[in-house]
């Protein structure tokens, strides 16, 4: 089957170099891609919001299944899109997207089925916030509801900082519309952790653990970012938590889903702070995690494209999602100014080295130019590694980074280390 990827970034390289293993795949075609995915599926000159020409291209090439990366096509509704034209897409509804679309939303699912999660207020007005704001303990936490790239997110030490904050997302309109309604939310104290799920609208599925690194620098200094660096499994998610996590948290969102009348297909990514070992969830993602995926994708041992169909035809309960015993490791490497800026155009040194098999060099941002490979983004490379223990899989990451260069490279020295 020709299988259409849409996105451009590290995460959709690492779910079409797991695809092409597929043996119902033929044909990988992505949109938009980037340098390294050229080498493994046709690019297209599609940007991954324009679901018109997505859908015709689908139509026009046999596309047996599109699966789709990024959040911000879901919430503008292509799967409904595809699936009105009779074509399966991999992705949540418009409607289910509301759950990365809207963190109102979302808190309002979880309060109505008793999920633990943070306690909040919605508002819809700046005078409306600022009249809570003595309601709150500090820190208070002031998240703009809508679609903010990660920059929606206010943890503020005290009532004039939020009152700050408020009057940037509200008044100013820093975030567009996302910021019309904002959800003031209780400071969580823990230690963070994801669970991803495949979803096919009656089952849920949990992946296996993984940890990501959010600073940029070592030691978790410095500014947030889209992700630095990931390993899986992660220890701290023993079998003792992964149950807890079942039980507490996702069997009940499943159950309220179902209860809603919601059928959520595709993934659904739960962030969650472990507060003195309760589980709380901190927002709902509607896709996989970047770079959360690229470990993922080397420890999957099942068929990607058969648990996408499943997910898609609702047989996932009947499909097979196993992982492999061995770790993975993902260190990535970002241009000179991430994550403030980014600089482009600079030529990337040691791509085409002799790389072990246990290792995938993803490109997260590069691009094709008469120089050679150019970093064109902020993060720019993520270099993998799968080895029987979490320590090799460190090492020969690292070893193979350091056969690639570019002009003010920035990588985290630290990922995997446990044991500091
Ligand atoms: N209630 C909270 N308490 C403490 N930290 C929080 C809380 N909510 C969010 N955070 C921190 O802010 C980050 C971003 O928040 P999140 O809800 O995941 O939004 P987004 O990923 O859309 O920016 C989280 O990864 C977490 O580190
Ligand atoms: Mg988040």
């Amino acid at each position: 089957m020709n299988i259409l990827v849409v996105g451009g970034g590290g995460r959709e390289h690492a779910l079409i170099e797991k695809i092409k293993e597929s043996e119902l795949c033929e044909k990988i075609y992505c949109a938009p891609g980037n340098a390294g995915i050229a080498k493994v599926a046709e690019c297209l000159p599609i940007a991954a919001t324009d679901i018109d020409a997505l859908v015709n291209f689908a139509r026009e090439n046999q596309i047996g299944l599109t699966v789709v990366g990024p959040e911000a096509p879901l919430v503008a509704g292509i799967v409904d899109r595809f699936e009105a034209e009779g074509m399966k897409a991999f992705g949540p509804s418009r409607e289910c997207a509301q759950f990365e679309g809207s963190k109102a939303y979302t808190k309002k699912f979880l309060q109505k089925h008793n999920i633990p999660t943070a306690q909040y207020k919605e508002v819809h007005s700046f005078d409306e916030a600022v009249s809570y704001l003595d309601k709150f303990s500090y820190p208070l936490v002031v998240k703009a509801d809508g679609l903010a790239a990660g920059k929606g997110v206010f943890i503020c030490p005290t009532k004039e900082d939020a009152y700050n904050s408020l009057d940037e997302v509200m008044n100013k309109k820093s975030l567009g519309d996302s910021g019309n309604v904002v959800v003031l939310e209780e400071y969580l104290d823990g230690v963070e952790t994801s669970a991803l799920c495949f979803v096919d609208g009656k089952t849920l599925v949990p992946m296996t653990s993984s940890k990501d690194y959010k600073r940029i620098f070592d030691n978790d200094m410095g500014d947030n970012t889209g992700g630095m660096g990931t390993f899986s499994p992660n220890p701290m998610v023993d079998e003792a938590m992964a149950e807890k996590i079942e039980k507490t948290i996702l069997s009940p969102i499943m159950k309220g889903f179902l209860e809603d009348g919601i059928s959520f297909k595709g993934v659904l990514y739960v962030g969650l702070m472990i507060c003195a070992g309760v589980p709380k969830v901190l927002e709902f993602n509607v896709r996989f995690g970047d770079p959360e995926t690229q470990v993922l994708m080397l420890r999957l041992e099942s068929d990607l494209v058969r648990i996408m169909l499943s997910c898609c035809d609702g047989l996932l309960a009947t499909q097979e999602v196993l992982w492999k015993k061995e770790s993975a490791v993902c260190v990535v490497m970002a241009s000179e100014g991430y994550p403030a800026t980014s600089h482009k155009g600079d030529v990337i040194d040691g791509l085409d080295s002799m790389f072990e098999d246990n290792i995938k060099v993803i490109h997260a941002a590069t691009k094709l130019t008469d120089d050679g490979i150019v970093t064109d983004g902020g993060r720019v490379l993520n270099v993998c590694a799968l080895a029987g223990t979490l320590e090799e899989a460190r090492e020969d990451a690292y070893a193979a980074l350091g056969k690639i260069s570019f002009n003010g490279m920035q990588y985290r020295k630290d990922i995997a280390k446990l044991d500091k």
